[in-house]
């Protein structure tokens, strides 16, 4: 197989914690010694009880039985003192190493979402790739919480017990060790079979997640509709997905442990026959008989939880897949390094040269568009619903790329920018603001996180946003809820303008909402426009006219092509579609 495994795949991330590993194991695997013990201390005592004078601890010089059996106490003591000590230190390595490892792969994911480009979120559904970051990385806790130690601790035991079986007996060892590669074997088998089902179980988590997710941000919209049966349908249908996904899951992986245990079964009862017959012919010693017994019981145990430990794994190899994926998935936005001083960016005109533009799958938005935002002007920009003006602007902050053609700022394509020059040199107010669940005046300072409080107050000022914040009665400290839900729509805008205006970006992009306009907001909306786009290059994208009747050009958008561009006036005695708009937009319609 060529393709790397995402077990490979995850050590591969994880090779900065090598040494911890290392000595985690060392840790599982002697504190395991230590526990397969006891079967030899009780072989040991069988045979100091048994024969005597002439036992094999005898043989070492210790003679009396009775400080046979004192060696024995000591020696158990140290036994298990030793294992709980080992204990305490791989429980310790392996859940902080977990801890750590899901730390970081959070952290080291989330950072590669931030950088994806607006393409790839249009792909994926917000709740999916919250159920990556959250669930899917704590499933990756909990395989190396405890699924490591497991896998350590049953190989180490089929090793220590098959050599001290081959040390005793080799005839008896060969029928309890038998079965062995044929567990594991199988094991690995079933592993694989499981591999698919849970799959598909992360995958339908992921679909659920996102389906409550959408359900809870658009609760106001279901409410309304009345729709909550039909959204209760449509999440019943879901988690029966993700059940169905886990009872395929849980079938296979409940029969493992039961199978298991019949195999083994097989070896203890051939030790049980064989070691007896052995023993009773004389041919084998009662303490070693016995060593071989409690051992085949120690060999039993941990390999039943063998399933329970694929289990594990294979539901954290499912989760790092789609961890993994997503880690490793392009950013799709290719940058480069220019980053001109912020002069020239003031200084100079943004050029669309032949540029075409479409979204997958559909028709164009542009073909061969040609336009010039001159340095300092004041450009609105209209055009009927679905014409093309939000994504003009998309196109500007790199959102989305020309399919072809370019657009040049400041001497060169906006490709070769360093993405954060770019999009530092932009202060944008968006069609659909984002507020982000915290005060009024930390919304603001968004903009510039380093901004001293005046410069918070300016920028609300100028946005028009003093009156109605000095109002209310935590003032500058209410929190605006999430997405800023307990401010007016146009209330919202004007604290997105603020945000912007305090940004002070060479060049202002405002996309209007079309509901946030009251006569009021409209009248507060101008005045700011007039303020804010003295000294700098903006964009102003209106539904209502008046609010840009005063933009030094303003550009008609239909259906992809500037069909007008001019002045308030012109463009009125043209007589266009300008000129239509107008009249209706005012009531001289005729
Ligand atoms: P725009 O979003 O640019 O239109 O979509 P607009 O001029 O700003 O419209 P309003 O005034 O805000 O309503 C232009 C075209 O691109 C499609 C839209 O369906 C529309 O036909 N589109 C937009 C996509 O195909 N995919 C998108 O992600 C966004
Ligand atoms: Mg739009």
């Amino acid at each position: 197989m060529g393709e790397v495994g995402p077990f490979k795949r995850l050590l591969g991330h994880m090779s900065s914690h090598r040494g911890t590993i290392r000595l985690a194991s060392a840790c599982s695997i002697t504190n395991k010694v230590w526990d397969l013990a006891p079967p030899l201390l009780i072989g040991l005592a069988v045979d100091v009880v048994v024969l005597k004078e002439d036992s094999l601890l005898a043989s070492f010089g210790l003679i009396d039985p009775w400080h046979q059996l004192v060696f024995l106490s000591v020696l158990t003591f140290a036994i298990w003192g030793l294992e709980s000590l080992f204990e305490y230190f791989y429980g310790i390595l392996w859940r902080n190493l977990a801890q750590t490892v899901q730390h970081e792969l959070r952290l080291e994911t989330f950072d590669h979402v931030q950088k994806q480009g607006m393409g790839w979120f249009d792909e994926r559904q917000k709740g999916d790739i919250l159920a990556i970051l959250n669930d899917d990385i704590n499933q990756l806790e909990r395989f190396l919480d405890k699924g490591a130690n497991d896998f350590l601790q049953v190989s180490t035991t089929v090793l220590v017990v098959g050599g001290v079986f081959l040390f005793i007996s080799w005839k008896v060892a060969l029928f309890a060790v038998l079965p062995i590669p044929i567990i594991i074997w199988g094991s690995f088998r079933y592993q694989r079979s499981l591999e698919p089902r849970y799959a598909e179980v992360r995958k339908s988590a992921g679909a659920m997640n996102a389906l409550l997710e959408n359900d809870l941000s658009g609760m106001s919209t279901i409410q309304s509709f009345t729709a909550e049966e039909r959204e209760m349908k449509r999440v019943e249908v879901l988690s029966n997905q993700y059940r169905e996904a886990n009872r395929e899951a849980i079938r296979l992986s409940a029969a493992f442990t039961p199978l298991i245990r019949m195999a083994i079964l097989c070896g203890f009862t051939a030790t049980l026959l064989l070691g007896g017959w052995m023993t009773l012919e004389g041919t084998l010693a009662v303490g070693a008989y016995s060593v071989l017994v409690f051992m085949t019981q120690r060999l039993l145990w941990p390999l039943t939880r063998l399933g329970e430990t694929f289990d594990l794994y294979q539901r954290a190899m499912a989760s790092s897949t789609r961890v993994l994926d997503v880690l490793t998935s392009p950013t799709e936005i290719k940058q480069g390094e220019y980053a001109p001083a912020l002069e020239d960016i003031e200084a100079s005109s943004i050029v669309f040269s032949d540029v075409d533009f479409s979204y997958p799958g559909r028709d164009p938005v542009f073909t061969n568009l040609n336009l010039e935002l001159r340095s300092g002007e004041t450009v609105g920009v209209v055009g009927s619903t679905g014409a093309g003006k939000t994504t003009l602007i998309r196109l500007l902050l790199r959102f989305a790329e020309p399919t072809r053609g370019t657009i040049v700022w400041a001497g060169k394509p906006l490709d070769q920018w360093r993405l954060e020059r770019l999009r530092s040199s932009m202060a944008l107010v968006d069609q659909h603001i984002t507020l982000f669940p915290t005060t009024i005046a930390e919304n603001i300072r968004y903009g510039n996180p380093s901004a001293v409080d005046e410069a918070v107050y300016q920028a609300a000022r100028l946005a028009e946003v003093s009156d109605f914040v000095e109002e209310l009665p935590e003032q500058w400290n209410t929190l605006v809820g999430e997405g800023g839900h307990r401010l007016s729509g146009g209330q919202r805008q004007r604290l997105a303008i603020a945000r912007a205006v305090l940004k002070d970006a060479p060049l202002l992009i405002l996309d209007e909402a079309t509901s946030a306009v009251d006569n009021e907001t409209e009248a507060a909306l101008q005045r700011s426009i007039n303020k804010l786009s003295q000294d700098r290059t903006a964009v102003i994208i209106a539904h209502r006219l008046s609010t840009i009747r005063n933009a030094d050009r303003i550009l008609v958008l239909d259906q992809g092509n500037i069909v007008e561009d001019g002045a308030h006036e012109d463009l009125v005695e043209r007589g266009g579609i300008y000129s239509r708009m107008w009249a209706v937009q005012t009531g001289q319609s005729g």
